[in-house]
């Protein structure tokens, strides 16, 4: 399984198919204020890396992990600076209390979520924003399970201090129009 998905994300990176943004998304400029002064990140499949590069060049340290090679060899060539780490995020481990921001861009796997509130330190920055079942309304064909619910994102997070939420479409720089939910959320300081 992971396997076809390594080579079909693969596949799509090397054609050029998968129609990647070129900079960084602009929630992470929005997030931009509360961003800490530098630290460590984490990039959940980064992708080309233009999220973990804008990080770098902010002054943190970059993790960037996908199961495409091809992705990451491509960030590398362009950002040699960010840690890209080929991997499968289903069987992925890291410490507790390790990260100063975590960013997780148009990738769903909630079982993800109660490891990203372990790896975030207390007082860490989470940046999140994926495709909403509205979706389904311009392509019936998306399988559900990559679909975020209404309000799925805040609820998960609600012992969070939310910053930013919001739900519904946009256009990014030329990328197809999508339905998405949006959150900036802080760790709190004392998690129980
Ligand atoms: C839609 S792209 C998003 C890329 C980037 N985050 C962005 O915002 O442009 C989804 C990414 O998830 C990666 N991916 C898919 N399944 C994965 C898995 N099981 N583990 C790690 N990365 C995975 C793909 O290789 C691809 O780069």
């Amino acid at each position: 399984m992971a396997q076809t998905d390594a080579n079909r994300w693969n596949d799509r990176y090397q054609e050029g198919s998968y129609l990647a943004l070129r900079e960084p998304r602009a929630l992470l400029l929005e997030a931009c204020d509360w961003l800490p002064a530098g630290g460590f990140a984490l990039d959940l499949a980064m992708g080309l890396g233009y999220n973990a590069a804008f990080l770098t060049q902010r002054g943190f340290t970059v993790i960037g992990v996908d199961i495409s090679f091809v992705a990451l060899q491509k960030a590398k060539t362009f950002h040699p600076q960010i840690l890209a780490v080929c991997a499968d995020l289903e069987a992925f481990f890291l410490p507790a209390n390790t990260f100063d921001v975590v960013l997780n861009f148009y990738f769903l796997q909630r079982s993800l979520w109660k490891e990203v509130r372990k790896w975030l330190k207390p007082h860490g920055l989470l940046i999140v924003e994926t495709m909403t079942v509205e979706m389904k309304a311009l392509k019936p064909e998306i399988d559900e399970r990559y679909l975020l619910q209404p309000n799925e994102l805040k609820e998960t997070f609600a012992d969070f201090e939310i910053l930013l939420y919001r739900e519904g479409w946009q256009d990014q720089n030329g990328e197809r129009r999508r339905a998405v939910a949006s959150l900036i959320a802080r760790k709190p300081k004392v998690c129980t």
